[in-house]
């Protein structure tokens, strides 16, 4: 049984100095629209979106192309105009300075999906590696060639590959090599969008299992942005389910992706072979959602979780055991919580 819980999930920002007990990264009520341009409206690419990120843990973040995924991560980095709040080892990064922003980078890196356009073509590696360093100044500049050498190891690269270019690598170790940049700077958060998107299967899992153990030996914590449900469940300690521009699910994977709440998560599973055969069985006796989610009407009176919004003032989050959310907002008509797969 489903227990709504109204008011957890909307959780007061932690006040400075309290930041010990806070996540690495607290996200709350994020928003952001793109103005209206010629022949297109103005679009909402992200809604009242609330994340927490432990330290030392990744979220996963999936949904279809154009669901917002890509805007959330740049807002979080701070690379858009966005509304609502952004703490980062529990400072507010939205309104800070720009020189103090710019402080604050070394903390916040990314990984983007293509490594062939993010690397510099006429740098060689020690010099796309060193410049994170100059920039920041986290090392002496007399220091600057020993930690090169210390983030190709880390990456699994010889350091012999110091005076070559990107297009003398293949995919994955260029993908290394963003990592390697990434990480020059020892953040405490990292932005993976589709890391591993553009690579090849075996490859793929070369490029998570190293993030993985990066993230074990330095503490790092992700945000790892992926349509690939198969390869956010080799990564993420908790996933979020984005959907129109909102969070329509988050909770642990193996709970999620074993009980989806969501119509939409069920979407998106179904599209996914799992090797436990019960499992598997269950999906398939569950009837498909295919209906438009969008248009689903907003409910007059009680939502799909018994609630009543408009007259108790209640969030459309709903919490379950272990910190499983879900929204009833996208619920096809006639779709009831309880037609989810056990
Ligand atoms: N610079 C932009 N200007 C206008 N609309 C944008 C811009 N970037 C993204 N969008 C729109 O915002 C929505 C979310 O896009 P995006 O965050 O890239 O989705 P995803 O990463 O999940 O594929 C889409 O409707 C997209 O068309
Ligand atoms: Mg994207």
């Amino acid at each position: 049984m489903s227990v709504p819980i109204s008011q957890q999930h909307r959780v007061p920002p932690v006040e400075a100095g309290q930041s010990d007990s806070e996540p690495v990264l607290m996200v709350r009520d994020l928003g952001v629209t793109f103005p209206a341009r010629r022949g297109h409206s103005a679009v909402a690419a992200v809604d009242v979106v609330d994340l927490d990120i432990p330290a030392g843990t990744t979220l996963g973040l999936v949904g279809e192309s154009g669901s917002g995924k890509t805007t959330t991560g740049r807002a979080i980095l701070q690379l858009l105009p966005s509304s609502g709040s952004v703490r980062l080892l529990g400072r507010e990064l939205g309104g800070m300075r720009p020189g103090e922003l710019r402080g604050m980078r070394r903390h916040m890196q990314f990984v983007l999906q293509n490594p062939y356009s993010s690397l510099h073509p006429r740098m060689t590696v020690e010099g796309i590696l060193a410049e994170p360093l100059r920039v920041h100044r986290t090392v002496p500049a007399s220091g600057i060639d020993a930690r090169v050498d210390e983030l190709l190891d880390l990456v699994g690269l010889d350091a012999e590959v110091r005076r070559r270019y990107p297009h003398e690598f293949s995919g994955g170790q260029r993908q290394r090599i963003v990592i390697a940049r990434a990480l020059a700077v020892d953040p405490d958060f990292v932005v993976c969008d589709e890391p591993v998107s553009a690579l090849d299967v075996r490859i793929q899992a070369q490029i998570v299992e190293l993030l993985t153990s990066l993230q074990q030996r330095l503490g790092v914590s992700y945000l790892f942005i992926a349509h690939d449900l198969a390869v956010v469940q080799q990564i993420a300690d908790r996933v979020a389910v984005m959907y129109a521009g909102r969070i329509v699910e988050l909770g642990d994977v193996a709970d999620v992706y074993a009980r989806p709440r969501h119509p939409y998560t069920r979407i998106l599973l179904d599209a996914v072979p799992v090797p436990d055969p019960d499992v598997q069985r269950a999906r398939l006796a569950a009837p498909p959602v295919q209906a438009d989610l969008r248009s689903a009407p907003e409910p007059e009176g009680e939502c799909v979780f018994g609630r009543n919004h408009r007259e108790d003032g209640s969030p459309e989050w709903h919490l379950f055991d272990g910190g499983h959310g879900a929204s009833c907002r996208y619920w096809p008509a006639g779709v009831r919580p309880d037609d989810t797969r056990a």
